[in-house]
This record gives structure tokens, sequence and C-alpha cells, in this order.
């Protein structure tokens, strides 16, 4: 039906006879001649209907916004002084000679310029319209380049395609499971993958040696900006590999991918422990463009007298830590108000501060509710965190994992705010995690998954389990946790030891995870991999603030879809189908964040 697309049109086509199809962006009225902007998902050109063409300028004129239109015609310069440097196609008009009405349309909800007038529940309603703009476009663009280039980089290093099933048994990830009701096992029920962990490594099993696929992932858990219920990552496994062997192909394959596509050259990829990056960042995902770092001072306000900070000073699983930041006296009152409420949203109790207004005047030259409860270790404090005069020093004084949390996103909050960025992109890689986390009750569970080697022998993971490490590593970038992975554990007694520690018994584990444990009898390679989200990985690449921007059809933050209604009821007679009677059911708010 179409020569061209809009966005094609350009001054080599001048003199050329065109045919276009797509929508109206906008219509003028100019005294007789009525201009048309016609948008397609390549870009918007200028279209001119003249009186002249009698038929043409009928249809013109009965067209309104987002009316569907074949147009016909010439393309011309635009004449002196109408040229647009901006647009693409603003040196260029085209005279037509045929309007063709395809379709008409009703008003449209909101005018797509007018976009961030309305509120994101009626664009996610209408997420036909919505996804009509040209900033959205361009995003889902992207995350189609970047799928074709991540899969043309893969298949070129031996990887294969496999699909893996979506109606399966539960894969543990540390989320709940959506599960789906089956009709021919009354009783029983499908669930959803978390991600294919298993069945990935049953493919190491059966031989496929270096497999991906990109893969559809659901897990019901609480949304943030970077999560969704449902999701898409770029999953990859190989056997006969080690750590650097894994890491060094998904490096490759990021760096292509940022070189190609945004002509992004990334800096090395430098590799932190899991527990460096707590100490200095209070973060197993630190923003590295950031040039703050915590500083512990545990051992100097062990006798200071303020319970606040002595307590956790002398507490096991207590924690001081100081952020310095350089120039930071300067900051208002109700600035610091603002961030002592902030660090409140992560557990703190309060945030103490020190500003360094003249260092050469000792104690007198400080500002500070505190520095009176610790006038003989001031200067040593003062050293350690090589404190100048205009800085102000921030202070967390809690459990270790409450201070990491808030002083960390204090650190990112400070970044932001205060627009410390020393560099665009700042990747990482974070190694030697633990093996396991505690909950308040002692109770272990992984850290990763179960199915992740730890970094030592079944006996030494048995006698210390609480301070084993794994063999997991995680891609970061810009404070965002692209992508997870490990060794995998390729011997059943190993894997028995494991489940064991998570006080999984054997007859839990051979009901729940039987057909691994069996697999692992049948020669399994030594094997291991990682996964990318490739929405967060679009989200980075394009700059886009929440998960949605990037997804064609997103949930909301309760997990559902504005446009469908889904999830919605289902009939009495599905339900009998499946042996189901509900309860009586509670409302739930529709927000989005
Ligand atoms: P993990 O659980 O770390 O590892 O997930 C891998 C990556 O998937 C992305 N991701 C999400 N993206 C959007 N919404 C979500 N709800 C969501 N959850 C996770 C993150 C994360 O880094 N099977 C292992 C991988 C492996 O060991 O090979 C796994 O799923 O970017
Ligand atoms: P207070 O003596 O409670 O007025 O606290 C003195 C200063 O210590 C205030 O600036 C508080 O914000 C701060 N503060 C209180 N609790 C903590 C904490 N757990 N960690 C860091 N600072 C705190």
């Amino acid at each position: 039906m179409r020569s061209h697309y809009c966005g094609q049109l350009n001054e080599t086509l001048v003199d050329q006879t065109v045919t276009v199809c797509g929508w109206v962006h906008r219509r003028r009225d100019h005294g007789g001649v009525i201009f048309l902007d016609m948008r397609d998902r390549d870009g918007i050109a200028q279209f001119v209907v003249d009186p002249d063409t009698v038929d043409a300028f009928a249809n013109a004129d009965r067209a309104r916004g987002e009316y569907v239109l074949r147009i016909t015609g010439n393309v011309r310069l635009r004449p002196d002084g109408t040229q647009n440097p901006d647009m693409p196609t603003g040196m260029i008009e085209v005279l037509a000679k045929d309007v063709e009405v395809l379709n008409t349309a009703a008003t449209p909800p909101f005018q797509l310029d007018d976009h961030g007038k309305v509120g994101e529940e009626v664009r996610l309603k209408h997420r036909y319209v919505d996804l009509r703009r040209p900033d959205m476009i361009q995003k889902l663009r992207l995350r189609s380049r970047i799928s074709h280039n991540v899969r043309a980089f893969l298949e070129q290093e031996g990887f294969l395609d496999i699909e893996t099933p979506v109606l399966t048994r539960a894969t543990p990830e540390g989320a709940r499971d959506y599960l789906v009701p089956s009709r021919t096992h009354p009783g029983e029920f499908f669930a959803l993958p978390q991600s294919p962990q298993l069945f990935k490594q049953l493919l190491m099993v059966a031989g496929f040696d270096r497999y991906y696929q990109i893969a559809k992932c659901f897990r019901d858990e609480d949304l943030r900006a970077d999560r969704q219920p449902e999701f898409t990552q770029i999953d990859i496994e190989a056997s006969f590999i080690e750590e650097d062997d894994i890491m060094g192909v998904t490096e490759t394959m990021i760096r292509q991918l940022f070189g190609e596509v945004l002509d992004v050259a990334l800096p090395e990829f430098p590799r932190m422990t899991w527990h460096d990056a707590m100490q200095r960042f209070g973060s197993d995902k630190p923003d590295l463009r950031i040039p703050l770092e915590l500083t512990d001072v545990d051992d100097l306000m062990k006798d200071v007298n303020f319970k606040v900070f002595s307590g956790p000073a002398n507490a096991d699983d207590g924690r001081v830590a100081a952020l310095k930041v350089s120039g930071g006296a300067s900051l208002s009152r109700k600035a610091i108000d603002e961030y002592t409420r902030f660090v409140g949203i992560y557990g703190a109790k309060g945030l103490a501060w020190i500003k360094v207004n003249e260092r050469a005047k000792g104690i007198e030259g400080l500002q500070s509710p505190i520095v009176k409860f610790m006038d003989n270790i001031i200067e040593d404090l003062l050293d350690r965190v090589d404190a100048k005069d205009g800085d102000i020093i921030f202070f967390g004084a809690d459990k270790a994992n409450i201070v990491n949390e808030a002083i960390g996103a204090l650190r990112v909050r400070l970044g932001a705010d205060l627009e410390l960025y020393t560099h665009d992109w700042a990747p990482l890689w974070v190694v030697d995690f633990p093996m396991f986390e505690t909950d308040g009750s002692g109770r272990l569970s992984p850290l990763h998954h179960p199915f992740t080697a730890p970094a030592c022998t079944p006996e030494e993971l048995k006698a210390d389990p609480a301070n084993a490490l794994s063999r997991a590593y995680d891609m970061v970038l810009n404070g965002t946790e692209l992508g997870g992975g490990s060794i995998r554990i390729h011997d059943q007694a190993m894997q028995s030891t494991v489940l064991e520690i998570l006080g999984i018994g054997a007859e839990e584990a051979q009901e729940k995870f039987g057909f691994l444990l069996d697999a692992l009898q049948y020669g399994a390679p030594p094997h291991g991999g990682l996964a990318f989200g490739l929405d967060r990985l679009v989200m980075l690449m394009t700059g886009a603030t929440t998960i949605r921007e990037v997804i064609a059809f997103p949930k909301t933050q309760s997990a559902a879809c504005l446009m469908t209604n889904a999830p919605s009821d289902v009939t009495a007679e599905q339900l009998k189908d499946l042996n189901i009677r509900l309860r009586q059911k509670a409302k739930v708010e529709e927000t989005v964040e």
C-alpha cells in the first residue's frame, strides 16, 4: 500500500511520487490549504493538500487527529523560511494528489504531545495510543535491536536457542510462584517459571554444551520501578567452564552491545568482592559513578559517651559508618532534615552529622549535634575520613544491615542530588558472595539459588555454612543488578548437602527436585551460567526511569493490566472444570507508583 515510511522522506526524493500510510498527527487549515502532519513508526512528514485536487481536499478536510490515511503525492523542497531543521523530514513536504481515508478515529483519550498531562493509568488503559508516541516507539525499537544483537552474538559464539516449558514446577528464585490449575489433574497446579534455571541445567546434563534463551519469567513479588511480575531474561548456560569463561563471554557481549547500539565504549569491568562492596558502598550493587564511600568508625566509637553510637560499635551485628561529602557543609538544615527523613525509610533512627567549618580551630570549628559526646576521638575521626574545611560527615549507627541499606541509599541519593557523577557508565562484577544469608531466627536461605556451587568442600560447607562463600557473580551497571549467575553444583552429594543445610529434608528434596538430583547421577558435566534482566538492560540503555516504559504492555504496581483488565473473574463453569471453589475475595486498590 505504501512506497515509503513518513520518516524516510527527505531531499533525495524531491520530484518523486511517493505513497505513505499513517496517522494524522496534526491538521492545520491555512486559509484554503490544508497541512497534514502524517505520522508512522518511522517519523512525521508534512503533506500539503490544495483545493485544486478536489477529492483529495474533501478527504483531508474531513480528516481529524489519528485518522488513518493513505496519501500519494510529489515530494518538493519547502519554500525558504518554512524549513524546519529540527525535523529529519523538515526540508521537504509532499504536495498531495490523492488522499484516501482508510479509517476514522474517535477523539483520542489524550493528545500524544500532552501525555504528561494525563495520569499513567490513562496511558496504560489506552496503551495502543500511548505506544504511538515517538518516544515509546524509539524505546521499543532499541529493545528490538538489543535482543537482535544479543542473539547474533550468542549464535556466533555457538550458543543454541532452546525453549523451555512455561507450564512447569516451581523453580525457586526467592519469589512467590504464579500457579496455573490443571483441569486434567484436579487439585493440582503448574507453576510458571521464575527462571528456566533447572531446565537449562538439565540441557547441560543432556550435552547441549552452550544454551541461551530470551525467556519470559514470572515472579509474584513486591513490584518496584525496576521490577515486573512478568519480565524477560537473557538466559545463558554452558558446560566445561569456570567463572572466568562465562564472565568473559558475557562481558564481551555487553561491551559489544553498547558499542554497536549506543556507540559507547564501556570501561573495564573491575571485580569487587561482596564484602568490599558492602563495607565501602553499603550495597551489593554499588553505583560506582558516585565518588563517595562509607568509612568504618566502629573502633573509634566503642567508648564514646553516646549510646546510639557505642551500642552498635560494641555489638557483633552492629555497625557505625561515616559518609563524608566534600563541600557538603553548605547543605541547609532543611536539606539535612529531608535526608534524615529519607534514611528513616530504610529503618535508620536518625542521621547524625558534623559540618567541618574550620578544622584548624578544633572542636570550635565544627558544627554538629553530636561532637559534644566525642571530643577525645574527634581528631582521629576527622583524620580517618580525611575531612577538610567545607565538608559534611554523615553517620549511621545500628544493626549493620540497616546502616548499609540506609547510608548506602543516602550515598546514591546524594550522588543524584549533588550531581556528583564522575562517569556515564560504571560497570563491575561483584564476586565472592556468601553462600547463605540468615534471617532473624538464624534460619539459612540461599543468597542466590540452591543450585549455586560453594567455593569449598562439602565438609567445610557443613562445618561453617554461615561463612562459606559461593561461586556466584553479579554484573552491576550504574547501581543496577543487570544479571547474575554462578557455577552450579554438578555433584549429587554436594547438592544434597546444600539442600540439607537449607532445612530441606531428603524426602522433600526428592519431591521437589528429584528430577534434578536424579539427573546429576547420570553424567552431569561441570557447568555454570548467568541470566541478564533484558528489561533492565533496555531501561539503562534508553535512560528510561521505570521498567514499564520499555515493556509494550506492562502491569501496574498491583500486578494488573489496565487495558485488558487482567486478572479477571472466570465463569462458574470454568471453576467447576478446574475443581476450584472460591473464598470471599478482597478488593485491591489500583495504583501505579
Ligand atoms: P536472578 O534471580 O538474579 O537469577 O535474575 C536474573 C536477572 O533477572 C532480572 N530480574 C528482574 N527483572 C525485572 N523484574 C523482575 N521481577 C526481576 N527479577 C529478576 C535482574 C536479575 O539480575 N536463574 C538465575 C540466573 C542464573 O543463575 O543463571 C536467576 O534467575 O536483572
Ligand atoms: P539525639 O541525641 O537523639 O537528638 O540524636 C543526636 C543526633 O544523632 C541527631 O542528629 C540524630 O539524627 C542522630 N541519630 C540518632 N539515632 C541515630 C542513629 N541510629 N544513627 C545515626 N544517627 C542517629
